[in-house]
């Protein structure tokens, strides 16, 4: 017995759909709250199973979790402990490596098994722990975990490899309580590491030159409660944009930034999707009659998001020609591609880029979410194909997506999460 989700395509889609907060923030902004000496309130949290699992986690730390409402987190870490963090809950996510740079931050000291995550081909940590080693940590593995320690966290220069969203947020997250100064170089930019930031500095924080690619953080000795609002989700709202896109007229996307999807919107204007950008909102019109195949490469922000590349790849399935998608950041990241194939696709992956060969008809069968985004790839092609798909493996959907069915429903998809053999 397995769940699926079960889409009867065909149905033109239209209404207006409101975003959820940042996953990727979240999943960030819960570890780095215990930092705190004092009660953190976060509001905008998407009730997504990645949360879900961050509460159990926060709890075997001694942390007293409360939901004051569906989205309204309240993290009171006064009577935490350090305990080793080894129970399952941490494989079940790959944000749970955020609580190595808390810990250490905090108590110098860390035990925790190795994070989890989507498959997206090699996805290491080498730079993460590069940073906590420059800050005076040493690391050991015992028992499938890390084990980091420090006598005493002294701020250092630390230039990134590679500007990695998950290294400059966990090493700021050491870094606040470090001696002196610590300066992140070739940091990575993205809207989320933003989001960190600006809640680590309410809670007194001295962190300088997000959004840049060189972070200073000031280390300090306390940090108090507070007060935090999540930004919209911008790969939510792509997904949102590039299923009206494909399969809608008239929807509106609310409760977004549009600059922070600049990169898709400009993809969209090239291929010929009628839209209108506002302050919080996208309105997409619908289509011209002839689509047009555009060329993507991945990058790191502003660039176009590798997590966006799998949802737009359904519509780039509807454009005229030939469209090709490379990735620079997971050069793995293709798996949507053969699922899509079974549905009628021709899309030829030659790693590390897709050709995608369009238009071609998409018919409904059985196809299975191999990670989150290609999840959100198949739920839009089966709102456009001819018959039933079913999405098996959708517990990597409900990782990242809030209220998914509902908010499909909402919009007149036909669309429901079912128990089969
Ligand atoms: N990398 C290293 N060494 C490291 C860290 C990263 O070589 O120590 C490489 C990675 O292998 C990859 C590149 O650097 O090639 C970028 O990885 P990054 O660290 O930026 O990714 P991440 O922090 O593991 C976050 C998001 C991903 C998103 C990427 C890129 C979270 C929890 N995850 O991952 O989101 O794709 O940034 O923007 O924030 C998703 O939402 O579906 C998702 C996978």
């Amino acid at each position: 017995m397995k769940e699926v989700i079960r889409i009867e395509g065909g149905h033109k889609l239209s209404g207006t759909v409101r975003i959820s907060g940042s996953k990727n923030a979240t999943v960030a902004l819960i570890p780095a709250a215990i930092l705190s000496d004092g009660v953190v309130t976060i509001v905008g949290v998407p009730q997504i199973a990645d949360v879900k699992n961050l509460k159990l986690l926060l709890e075997d730390l001694g942390v007293k979790v409360v939901f004051k409402t569906d989205d309204h987190i309240i993290i009171d870490p006064r009577n935490m402990v350090n305990a080793p963090m080894v129970s399952d809950h941490v494989t079940k996510l790959r944000a749970s490596y955020y609580f190595m740079g808390a810990l250490l931050g905090k108590y110098g000291k860390c035990k925790i098994k190795m994070p989890g995550g989507c498959y997206l081909g090699p996805r290491p940590i080498d730079l993460h722990l590069k940073g906590f080693e420059a800050l005076g940590a040493t690391i050991t593995h015992e028992d499938g975990c890390y084990i980091l320690e420090a006598k005493e966290l002294v701020g250092d220069r630390i230039f990134l490899d590679t500007a990695s969203v998950g290294a400059t947020i966990n090493i700021m997250c050491a870094a606040v309580y470090a001696k002196g100064k610590t300066i992140i170089e070739n940091a990575a930019k993205e809207p989320e590491i933003i989001d960190i930031a600006t809640m680590l500095n309410k809670m007194g924080a001295k962190i300088r030159g997000v959004g840049t690619d060189e972070i200073t953080i000031e280390g300090i000795d306390k940090l108090d409660g507070c007060f935090h609002e999540i930004i919209p989700d911008r790969i939510e709202a792509a997904t949102y944009i590039c299923l009206a896109a494909t399969a809608g007229e008239n929807i509106t996307i609310e409760n977004i930034i549009p600059q922070h999807i600049d990169a898709l919107l400009a993809k969209l204007e090239e291929i010929g999707i009628d839209f209108e950008a506002d302050i919080d909102k996208v309105h997409v019109r619908g289509k011209s009659n002839v689509l047009k195949g555009v060329n993507i490469k991945t990058g790191t922000y502003p660039g176009f998001a590798t997590d966006i590349q799998q949802p737009l790849t359904a519509l780039l399935t509807q454009c005229g020609g030939q469209s090709q998608v490379s990735e620079t950041i997971y050069t793995e990241r293709f798996k949507h591609c053969n699922e899509l194939n079974k549905m009628g696709a021709n899309i030829n992956v030659m790693t590390p880029s897709a050709l995608i060969n369009g238009p071609t008809k998409l018919s409904g069968t059985k196809v299975e979410a191999t990670d989150l985004r290609c999840g959100a790839c198949l739920v839009i092609a089966g709102l456009i194909a001819e018959g039933t798909t079913e999405i098996s493996e959708i517990y990597h959907i409900e990782r990242g997506y809030e209220n998914i069915i509902g908010k499909l429903t909402a919009l007149g998809a036909k669309v429901e999460k079912v128990i089969v053999e």
